[in-house]
């Protein structure tokens, strides 16, 4: 009989989707034996089991999603190496509340002083928050869009971009971007905004985005709608990557090589 109605509840367990549970029946039955808990702490246990194995699945699967270039987080950087960042406001930022707003975050500094390491870790944050991310380089999403431009489906393109919460953009000002270029990021700009955040991280400051874009009406057109409810840091100081060379002997001491 007890083995029926442990089938039954297996079956049912997985109808309802609480498939951890239903994996780990036997388990939990032995240690409800054991311990002799509460119907309410039985309940609460099973619910609390269940509950953390589908967060961090969807964690996972959220992270996979993302594409991140590579695990970093906000507990492996170190604020003190780089005192110009506003360690409150990445802290708040990492609350994903920006993102509840549809509100940007623009990163601007030189190469190595970790924009691209700030904007994984908020990325993993948001989500951790729940939220859906998606990590892409700027050359990469230009040459996406390019491509779906000349196949006759930007307008699917930019419907596939503007469907995550947070768009993570690394690297605007890298490489020039041709005219046409420009038009479709502002294009894609124009679709995410005050709809969904975008991050963007760039090595050039405001001023210089007119010869980025190679048109100072689409820079000036972007930037209006990137600032527009924004949330900027400015990293200044010495390249991380550099500072671990010196620190193995690499380079002299002094002075401070410019990248
Ligand atoms: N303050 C920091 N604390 C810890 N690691 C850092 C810090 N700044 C940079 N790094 C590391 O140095 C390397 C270069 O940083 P990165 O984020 O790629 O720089 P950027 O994107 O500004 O060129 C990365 O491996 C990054 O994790
Ligand atoms: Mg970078």
């Amino acid at each position: 009989m007890s083995a029926i109605v442990h089938a039954r509840v297996t079956e049912n367990l997985v109808r309802l989707r609480l498939g951890h549970v239903a994996e780990r029946l036997d388990a939990v039955l032995g240690e409800a034996a054991r311990s002799e808990p509460t119907y309410l702490d039985f309940l609460d246990a099973l619910l609390g089991q269940e509950v953390t194995s589908k967060r961090h699945k969807r964690i996972a699967m959220g992270m996979k999603i993302a594409h991140f270039p590579s695990v970093r987080t906000l507990d492996q950087f170190d604020f003190k190496f780089q005192p110009s960042v506003d360690q409150k406001l990445v802290r708040e930022l990492a609350t994903g509340r920006f993102i509840a707003q549809a509100e940007n975050v623009l990163i601007f500094g030189p190469p190595g002083v970790g924009r691209t390491h700030l904007a994984i870790a908020l990325g993993r944050a948001a989500v951790e928050e729940g939220s859906t991310v998606l990590f892409i380089s700027a050359t990469a999403l230009l040459v996406a869009l390019a491509k779906a431009e000349s196949e006759g489906n930007l307008a699917d393109k930019l419907t596939y971009y503007g469907r995550y919460k947070l768009l993570i953009v690394d690297e605007v000002g890298y490489l020039p971007f041709e005219r046409r270029s420009a038009h479709l990021f502002f294009q894609l700009v124009s679709k995410r905004y005050e709809r969904g955040s975008m991050l963007v991280t760039t090595n050039q400051p405001v001023t210089k985005w007119g010869s980025v874009f190679g048109d100072e009406v689409v820079a000036a057109a972007i930037l209006d709608r990137l600032l527009h409810r924004s949330h900027t840091l400015v990293v200044k100081g010495e390249s991380y990557r550099l500072k671990q060379k010196r620190k193995a002997g690499l380079l002299g001491t002094s002075p401070t090589p410019q990248v």
